[in-house]
């Protein structure tokens, strides 16, 4: 398959949106930008456009879509409007927090994965709204990478995984947020977190109290029937096996001990650190993704580190670890997993 890619800029964007639109109108499957990652959407209302996207993602058939919307109306989607649904929907939206709902019978199948419910979204970034609105239907979207791999957080990141898959790549700027939403259910009583995301739990929190993550997403849990479908699999890892250091003070000597370790056996080791840290480090590639002062950064920049590792082609990867409260929390989720939960808490 032919993919269109159009980077937009002032003089392209109108005309590309509209192209956009009607492709998803006529059933095909465009790539987009949104303030947390890139998606790749087609009609949600529609099953055989939604089965593309599957296909094009190589996603497993039982992990539902999340539907994203240009403005409040949802009505005709959800069964019912919980009343914290509609408090969280007019402090957060347009913004990086989905809602569960019960959903109804407009939304197929396909697109909520034979589950009773599904998952909502108004995204914040002006061209998804305005494809969304062109479109002129609600937009079914994941994270636009193949399955496994890091979520994309720039246009080039989708050229890599998905060029010669799907019908159009709408390219805009590198998405603000860099982490996807949170997802928050509201169909359950207390109201769940299960995926920490761009919102904060404790943003959530100062709302309503009762709102908790659910346990098993911080930890390793590959018994337990995941709420959301999605966090069972391996996800966001690079290619080369990556290990979280956690060692307090020694970090930097622990990260330097293993590097020194791992060159020995003539491997290339590479490094994701700090800005306050990555002049210590002795690693093939040394990347930091920010300072600890600024978690919006590290957020931002983190599936980029994760592909660059990968273009550099390192053998193996070490990385810091970050306080799990705020965004740290939903930064320590995307790294376990990217680890698969191997973290390090000494050298010895
Ligand atoms: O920020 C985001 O949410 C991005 C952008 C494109 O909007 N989208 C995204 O979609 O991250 P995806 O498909 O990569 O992740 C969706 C997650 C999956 O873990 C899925 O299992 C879960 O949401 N999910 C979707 N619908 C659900 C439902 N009805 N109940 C429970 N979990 C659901
Ligand atoms: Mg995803």
């Amino acid at each position: 398959m032919d993919t269109k890619i159009v980077r937009i800029n002032e003089v392209n964007k109108d005309e590309a949106i509209k192209e956009a639109g009607h492709i998803i109108q006529r059933g095909g499957v465009v790539a987009f930008p949104t303030e947390t990652v890139y998606g790749l959407g087609a009609n949600a209302l529609d099953k055989s456009a939604v089965k593309k996207i599957f296909i094009a993602k190589g996603r497993p058939q039982d992990n539902p879509l999340i539907v994203h919307v240009a403005d409040k109306k949802i009505d005709a989607f959800v069964k019912e409007i919980p009343p914290l649904a509609a408090t969280l929907m007019e402090k957060f939206w347009p913004g990086p927090l989905t809602i569960i709902f019960k959903k109804s019978e407009l939304i197929p199948e396909e697109t909520s994965a034979n589950l009773d419910t599904i998952g909502i979204r108004m995204p914040k970034n002006e061209l998804a709204l305005r494809l969304i609105k062109e479109s002129g239907t609600p937009i079914a979207a994941p994270s636009a990478n193949r399955s496994g791999k890091p979520s994309p957080t720039t246009m080039d990141h989708v050229v890599n995984d998905l060029n010669g898959r799907i019908d159009y790549i709408l390219g805009g700027d590198m998405s603000e947020v860099g982490v996807e939403s949170t997802i928050i259910d509201c169909t359950v009583t207390p109201p769940c977190v299960l995926r920490p995301g761009g919102i904060s739990l404790e943003a959530l929190q100062r709302l309503d109290q009762t709102i908790y993550i659910d346990p098993h997403i911080l930890v390793k849990s590959e018994n337990i029937k995941a709420k959301a479908p999605g966090m069972k699999y391996r996800h966001y890892a690079p290619n080369a096996p990556l290990t979280l250091v956690d060692a307090g003070e020694d970090t930097i000597k622990v990260i330097n001990d293993l590097t020194k370790e791992y060159q020995v056996q003539g491997l290339r080791v590479g490094i994701l650190c700090t800005d306050e840290t990555h002049r210590l480090y002795s690693g093939d590639e040394i990347h930091s993704l920010g300072s600890r002062a600024h978690l919006e950064t590290v957020a931002q920049e983190l599936y980029d580190a994760l592909r660059l590792m990968d273009a550099k082609d390192v053998d193996v990867i070490l990385c810091e670890t970050f306080e799990e409260k705020e965004l740290g929390i939903t930064i320590m989720n995307r790294l376990k997993k990217a680890a698969g939960f191997k973290v390090i808490k000494s050298n010895g």
